[in-house]
């Protein structure tokens, strides 16, 4: 028989070429299981309205409930005949119970309610399992963080020697913007966390259901769609989602970015685990980042997942519209993505070794302990300005005699500056340097400590 949903005023069947470009259910049967959710929290407000009597009821969640079964152990899947997964579910549903009692369900609800509410249930749980990912992520990098707690390195800005930072800081530096990634996914839950079931198909539905009991059922928190054209036509939800998963993205390919140049001969500052690198077909001796190179990579297409959703949606007028088919394989994919990024991710960061010597014989090269020497000027009242001058004019005294600073002499100093006293010395080691920025968020081991302990709290709360 005819599986569509919406056959009666046509006198033909649909053409194949038009079969085939409005067919979702090879995309969107991974919403089987929330749609058979909504069906059972749709029949259960359809008994409370006196829509289905008891004994409908019973039968209706039996036949829902063996629905369930056969699409989870595979026995019953959707074809293209059927268009998409509602249907799809709804023939199902026919086949089971016949049409008298299966043809009752669809009383008060459309596709256009019923999709906009899956999609957010499938949504919170991908941010639940992405959070969690992230979560671990977080905890690679403390454990990172915590094992080497006093390891210098040099800091960059512009990829230049600036000043020398701890190794810890700056791992927990990418922890901080990983958890306001955590934190954007919990946020959007909550927003999220609203019913469109019972919006019908724009306006609301004539049969006295209750959409705040569906909601309730669904387990939305923030109960039911204030304004039913809203609760239909709107994908902010999916757009912001979007962007979450495409700056977790951008977040990662930042480290990646950072580990592919770590691990190079020439910075040598980190080995990455066998276990989490890629050889080369033809060069025996290559040993290649490639997960970091792939979360770069990937990065690129979270980003155009979202700008292609926010293309979808620019200027749709209210309320639903078959664009909106389109909202959908983008997030999916973010998900997807990311749900084989991160757990690599995680395992390189975890297994990695770090080279502390090399960092620490780097640590105070290119001259990185310059600020230290002007700031040490200030301490000793010396206006910030001229401070800045004569640091620079060690540099410059260094560069012409190819030496570091801590090895100008007594004579070169004074001969920069009076105010240049061999005491100087004292704030010329990157041990000096790193204790001095002790107030809270430096880089002091004092400090970072102080950070560390905060992460960690944070991170047991999540
Ligand atoms: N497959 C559709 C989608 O994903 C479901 C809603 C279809 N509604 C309609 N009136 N054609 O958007």
């Amino acid at each position: 028989g005819d599986v569509r949903l919406w056959g009666g005023r046509f006198a033909d069947g649909p053409a194949e070429a038009l079969a085939k470009l409005s067919a979702s259910v090879h995309f969107d049967w991974r919403l089987a299981p929330y749609d058979i959710a909504g069906s059972r929290a749709h029949a259960r407000v359809l008994h409370r309205a006196g829509l289905l009597d008891e004994d409908e009821l019973t039968r209706m969640l039996d036949g829902l409930d063996r629905l369930a079964a056969d699409v989870a152990d595979g026995s019953f899947t959707g074809t293209i005949a059927d268009e998409d997964v509602h249907t799809a579910l709804e023939r199902g549903l026919l086949e089971r119970l016949g049409p008298d009692l299966g043809g009752k369900l669809r009383a008060g609800r459309s596709r256009n309610d019923q999709v906009a509410t899956l999609f957010r249930m499938y949504l919170r749980d991908h941010a639940r399992i992405i959070g969690a990912l992230l979560a671990g992520l977080q905890d690679a990098l403390v454990g990172l963080a915590e094992a080497h707690p006093d390891v210098a390195m040099p800091g960059r800005t512009h990829l230049q020697h600036a000043q020398p930072v701890l190794f810890s800081h700056h791992v927990l530096a990418h922890v901080q913007a990983f958890a306001r990634d955590a934190e954007r996914l919990r946020q959007w839950d909550t927003r999220t966390a609203v019913s469109p079931y019972g919006s019908g198909a724009l306006a609301g539905s004539s049969l006295g259901l209750d959409p705040e009991a569906v909601a309730a059922d669904l387990g939305f928190e923030g109960g039911s769609a204030a304004n039913s054209i809203d609760g239909t036509a709107s994908r902010d939800f999916v757009a912001e989602f979007a962007f979450i998963t495409a700056m977790i993205g951008v977040d990662l390919s930042r480290l990646a970015e950072e580990v592919i140049i770590w691990n190079t001969k020439e910075f040598s500052f980190v080995t990455l685990h066998d276990a989490f690198s890629t050889g080369s077909s033809i060069m025996p001796q290559k040993k290649n980042p490639d997960i970091a190179e792939l979360a770069r990579g990937k990065s690129g297409r979270l980003i155009g997942n979202l700008t292609g959703l926010l293309a979808t949606l620019k200027a749709l007028p209210l309320a639903y519209n078959r664009d909106l088919q389109e909202d959908k394989e983008p997030v999916f994919d973010s998900c997807d993505q990311l749900e084989v990024l991160l757990p690599a991710f995680t395992g390189m960061m975890a297994t990695l070794t770090v080279h502390r010597e090399r960092m620490e014989e780097l640590a105070p090269a290119g001259f990185s302990l310059a600020t230290d020497i002007a700031e040490w000027l200030v301490r000793q009242g010396v206006p910030f300005r001229v401070a800045h001058d004569v640091a620079g004019s060690c540099v410059k005294e260094c560069e012409r005699s190819g030496i570091e600073l801590h090895q100008l002499t007594d004579d070169q100093f004074a001969a920069i500056s009076e105010h240049l006293t061999p005491e100087v010395r004292s704030v010329l080691s990157v041990r000096g340097a790193l204790a001095s920025r002790d107030g809270r968020g430096g880089t002091a081991p004092s400090a970072v400590a102080v950070q560390l302990a905060e992460v960690k709290e944070d991170l047991a709360l999540q």
